[in-house]
């Protein structure tokens, strides 16, 4: 069962997959989403989404827009390392390219990207017009090409989305050529509080191993949603035991180390959960945020992963607080360094 960190806007960064990787890492991290058309214009921004450190062999980039053009184009500078328009950032090491494939962003909910056209918008576009944007982007790269999806747009009756409409969705995605396929087991309104619905990732599998074996192909097939401990991993095993990986988003950013835990056996630096000393991780944290990220964002970024790290904490709502309040990034070291001198029993997992 291949283990996967998932994209997360703000969260699935270079300093962010240092952090998972020093715990022993996973088979494969997805970036945060790169918007395409913003990217091929050279905004400031996009090269530091596109970082590939510190695993190149591992990576695929996230794309996200509702133009099938500027998808494909961006999947060639990526991939195929055409010249890109802009000038690289000073910290992005050089090099710092290459990745094992693409992945179109087909399940974001966000409303932000949904009314524009992209994320899970493109799972309510003619199938037709999914297809060729997929078979334009295909052809854009050598490489694996992926895509995230949600069940789909939410319907009104019991069911929630049509399940028709579903099945149809994945024929096309097979003959696109997609090889690998992520579903996130909700609808586009539901939300994380509801639980993701497992039977469909185990349908699917079967189903998309069915259709892949008689074209003679090889398609992975991989779920997501709410696993967070290895219990959680069992569960998820058992009711999906024809999903060939497992994708995690939020409980790797609380622990980064949950990969380890899960696979128990890999050749990492964890030799025991004794050894997770919560205070030098984040402080591991905010130098690769010095190192790999716009100043821009030191702020925005250390808030997006303390909300999730400080829930390793029994006094948790205080400290983010305290942190989501701190101008700098110092301040945010100095607020957490207090905790643990008042609260040392914390700072070892
Ligand atoms: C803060 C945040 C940002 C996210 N950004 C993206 C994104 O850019 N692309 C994407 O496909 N999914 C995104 N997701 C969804 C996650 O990849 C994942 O599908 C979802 O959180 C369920 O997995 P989990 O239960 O392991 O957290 C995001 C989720 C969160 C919490």
């Amino acid at each position: 069962m291949k283990l996967i960190f998932a994209p997360m806007a703000t969260l699935s960064h270079a300093g962010m997959r240092q952090i998972i990787d020093k715990f022993g890492g996973c088979d494969e991290y997805y970036t945060e989403m790169i918007h395409a058309t913003s990217f091929i214009h050279g905004s400031k921004f996009e090269p530091y989404y596109s970082m590939s450190c510190p695993a190149p062999q591992k990576l695929v980039w996230q794309l996200t827009d509702c133009n099938a053009d500027k998808l494909s184009e961006c999947a060639a500078i990526l991939m195929e390392e055409q010249k890109p328009r802009w000038r690289v950032p000073e910290n992005m090491q050089s090099g710092d390219k290459r990745a094992i494939g693409i992945d179109i962003n087909m399940g974001c909910s966000a409303p932000d990207i949904f009314k524009f056209g992209s994320g899970i918008a493109w799972m309510s576009k003619p199938l037709n017009e999914v297809y060729d944007m997929l078979h334009k982007v295909r052809g854009s790269f050598k490489g694996r090409l992926s895509c995230k999806i949600r069940l789909g747009e939410d319907t009104h009756d019991k069911v929630g989305f049509s399940e028709t409409h579903f099945y149809e969705y994945l024929d096309m995605l097979i003959e696109s050529g997609v090889t690998q396929i992520v579903l996130h087991p909700r609808t586009r309104r539901e939300k994380t509080s509801r639980p993701p619905r497992y039977k469909y990732i185990e349908d699917a599998a079967l189903y998309v191993h069915k259709k892949a074996l008689e074209k003679n192909t090889n398609i992975s097939f991989i779920g997501n949603g709410n696993v967070a401990s290895k219990d959680d991993y069992n569960k998820y095993c058992k009711i999906c035991p024809d999903a060939d990986g497992l994708m995690i988003a939020r409980a790797a950013v609380q622990k980064p180390w949950i990969f380890s835990q899960i696979a128990n056996t890999r050749n990492c630096e964890l030799k025991s959960p004794l050894e997770i000393d919560l205070y030098d991780l984040a402080v591991s944290f905010i130098d690769n945020l010095r190192k790999y990220q716009p100043e821009e964002f030191y702020k925005t970024r250390a808030q997006r992963f303390f909300t999730y790290f400080c829930d390793n904490f029994s006094f948790a709502t205080h400290i983010k607080n305290q942190i989501l309040n701190a101008k700098t990034l110092d301040k945010t070291l100095f607020f957490l360094e207090e905790y643990f001198t008042k609260m040392p029993n914390e700072r070892f997992v």
